[in-house]
């Protein structure tokens, strides 16, 4: 017997890369293995009502953003459920009311995409389970729940697969991380130093204008890319180095990967035909008061980029207080109406 309707919510994060993914394969399937923290306040929160419809074969659902029906996020779902279709049958039975929120402010140039793709992709898998005859609570199925989430989260958005667990994930097959895969994320399976427990993430908000490439376009452009390769392999590379840092706690060796990682993400941009380039000048003006402001003070501060021109500002938690007061006596004014985000490293997505 199939149920006639119900109702699921889920909160699930946002996720900052420490090596980036950036070019993929068919089926969103990464071209090199990548590695990211969790967040922890920047997420989406995500309600999906059910209810029962004749099936035929068609997808039935609407969209609400903050309580306004969004017609424009209904292709990108659309496409979503296509892929999805065949994982979870269930699909076309039901008509669907996503009603979806973010804590941070819309059209702030935080990607919403890894934390709402997870969202719904959670919302989704709760419905498997609603509907699955056995309820199991073991630990294995709770492993399933998650790798599947992930798996489905990834045919969203390729780093929405980050979101689900926390508080280091690992997306991409590596031999150096063991259990790591293609398919769907994986917690970060070693042990890692404290300085990594709780490190901070401040985002500046540099510009909160629509992106002139989309990450898609750009993963695309790997493709006939002349550095492509090389850059592959690094990833891969950087992952293998990140290993040892991760466990020993070296914060200035953590550093140096950590913005080689973000300047290369956009000099890949800067490279591909045709070449673009995310950054805006306030985007440097910040890098470079970093760097001198770590040079003067020895502090363990540092940047990291997403597909965008905002600004990560990453740094440990014992070292907070004096990097959040340099971050708004000197970084801020760089920031768009002076809007800033304070994050940190969390640990995934939650059931409410
Ligand atoms: O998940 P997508 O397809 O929007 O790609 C995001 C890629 C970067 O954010 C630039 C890097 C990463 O690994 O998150």
């Amino acid at each position: 017997t199939k149920l006639e309707s119900g109702t699921v919510t889920w909160e699930s994060p946002s996720n900052i890369a420490l090596v980036k993914y950036w070019g993929k394969k068919e089926h969103q399937i990464p071209a090199n293995p990548s590695i990211s923290f969790t967040l922890n306040n920047c997420k989406t929160t995500t309600t999906l009502t059910f209810s029962k419809k004749e099936n035929t074969q068609h997808f039935s659902f609407e969209v609400f953003l903050d309580g306004e029906k969004k017609e424009e996020f209904k292709p990108k779902v659309e496409t979503f459920f296509k892929r999805i279709e065949s994982y979870l049958p269930f699909l076309t039975d039901y008509h669907f009311k996503i009603e979806t929120s973010n804590t941070f402010p819309h059209s702030s140039g935080i990607a919403s995409s890894a934390s709402g793709m997870s969202a719904l992709a959670l919302c989704l898998m709760s419905v498997e389970k609603e509907l699955s005859a056995i309820q199991d609570d073991s630990v294995e199925s709770q492993k399933y729940f998650n790798q599947k989430a992930s798996f489905l989260a990834r045919l969203g958005s390729g780093s929405a697969c980050r979101s689900i667990e926390g508080d280091l994930i690992v997306w991409g097959d590596s031999t150096t991380v063991e259990g790591s895969t293609d398919l769907f994320g994986v917690k970060y399976p070693y042990q890692v130093h404290d300085n990594f427990k709780d490190y901070q993430d401040t985002i500046l908000l540099v510009d909160k204008g629509e992106k002139q490439v989309s990450s898609t376009v750009g993963h695309n452009l790997m493709h006939m890319h002349p550095y492509a390769e090389n850059r592959f392999k690094q990833a891969h590379e950087n992952l293998e180095k990140l290993k040892p840092i991760l466990k020993s706690g070296d914060l200035d060796a953590f550093i140096a990967i950590i913005e080689s990682e973000a300047l290369t993400l956009h000099a890949m941009m800067m490279t591909s035909m045709p070449y673009f380039i995310l950054m805006k000048p306030n985007t440097l003006k910040i890098i470079n008061k970093i760097w001198r402001f770590r040079q003067d003070t020895g502090l363990h501060i540092c940047f990291t980029l997403d597909a965008g021109a905002n600004v990560h500002v990453l740094y440990p938690k014992k070292e907070s207080k004096v990097i959040l007061d340099f971050i708004k006596n000197e970084l801020v004014a760089y920031c768009q109406n002076g809007q800033f985000i304070c994050d940190q490293v969390g640990f995934g997505a939650k059931l409410l």
